[in-house]
């Protein structure tokens, strides 16, 4: 891989998007990089995966507006489905993605972040969908996530004015959970992913999928989607241990790590 870096500590993935000349704005081949990195993720052995971006200005500065440039319309469809195709490969992989966003989340940037389960950022970072600007609408989900995680009347005005904001602001609509100075961002990634990691993978996985898959619904089939996902951590070694320690009212046990399987 030229672009994407990939490194495993613990049960924690580290995907690092590394096209620093570019200030790592995503072209066709980051995002084929991108696909081939997440495909290529030991579901066996990782439980929660970091994204971030190499160096300290700039997490993604969006997708690449020089290979853009020259697109017909059918041309441009294909991109956005291109990125569109690798942005929901991250929305519905099936164990936890953070963003770590260590500066610029601007276009392409910013609806990559909004893929990813969780983002905190640090103090540098940069929020916004300039697209309108460029003459084009956000093409990688922007006008969809955007709107879900934000109120849509703040969606619908980042977008339309292509205004930036900063970390402090995208922490205060919501964007962000948390906002750390430069170096301790990925530390504190790390302390989330390993939190993450340390419960049961069956339960967490299947929390990310209810939580997604009800997000998509109506509350009544919202909640027997749950119904089959709660059900379905039963009988798991993780939920036999994980209730036998509690019940048992053994302290070393309790604090015992508890050797969760996986799927
Ligand atoms: N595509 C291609 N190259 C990019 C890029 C992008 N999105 N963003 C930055 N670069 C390149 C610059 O062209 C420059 O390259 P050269 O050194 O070869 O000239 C290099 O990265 C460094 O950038 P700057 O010199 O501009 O750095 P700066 O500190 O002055 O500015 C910035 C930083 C404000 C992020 C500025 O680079 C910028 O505005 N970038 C574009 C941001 C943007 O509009 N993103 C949205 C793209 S559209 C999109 O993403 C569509 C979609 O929804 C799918």
């Amino acid at each position: 891989m030229e672009f994407v870096k990939y490194e495993q500590e613990g049960f924690v993935g580290i995907v690092t998007i590394d096209r620093q000349k570019a200030l790592n704005a995503l072209n066709s081949q980051v995002l084929e990089e991108l696909s081939d990195t997440f495909d290529a993720i030991d579901l066996e052995t990782t439980r929660c995966v970091i994204l971030t971006g190499a160096g300290e200005k700039s997490f993604v500065a969006g997708a690449d507006i020089g290979e853009m440039s020259t697109l017909t319309k059918a041309e441009g469809e294909a991109f956005g489905k291109k990125g569109n195709d690798i942005f929901l490969k991250i929305e519905k992989f099936p164990i936890p993605v953070i963003a770590a966003v260590n500066g610029f989340a601007l276009g392409g940037g910013c609806e990559i972040s909004m893929s990813c389960d969780i983002r905190i950022c640090s103090e540098n970072a940069v929020f916004g969908q300039p697209e309108v600007g460029l003459g084009i609408t956000p093409g990688f989900g922007g006008t969809q996530r955007l709107a879900r995680l934000v109120s849509p009347g703040m969606a619908k005005q980042l977008i339309y004015t292509a205004r930036n904001i900063k970390a402090d602001e995208a922490y205060r609509i919501g964007l962000v959970n948390a906002v750390y100075p430069l170096e301790e961002l990925l530390p504190a990634a790390k302390k989330m992913a390993a939190g993450i990691a340390a419960n049961a993978p069956i339960a967490v996985r299947n929390c990310k999928k209810a939580i997604n898959d009800g997000l998509q619904t109506d509350i009544d089939s919202a909640v027997v989607i749950e119904e089959k996902l709660f059900g379905d951590c039963f009988e798991t070694e993780d939920q036999k241990a994980g209730m036998a320690n509690f019940l048992e009212k053994d302290k070393e046990k309790k604090l015992k790590v508890v050797p969760f399987q996986n799927k």
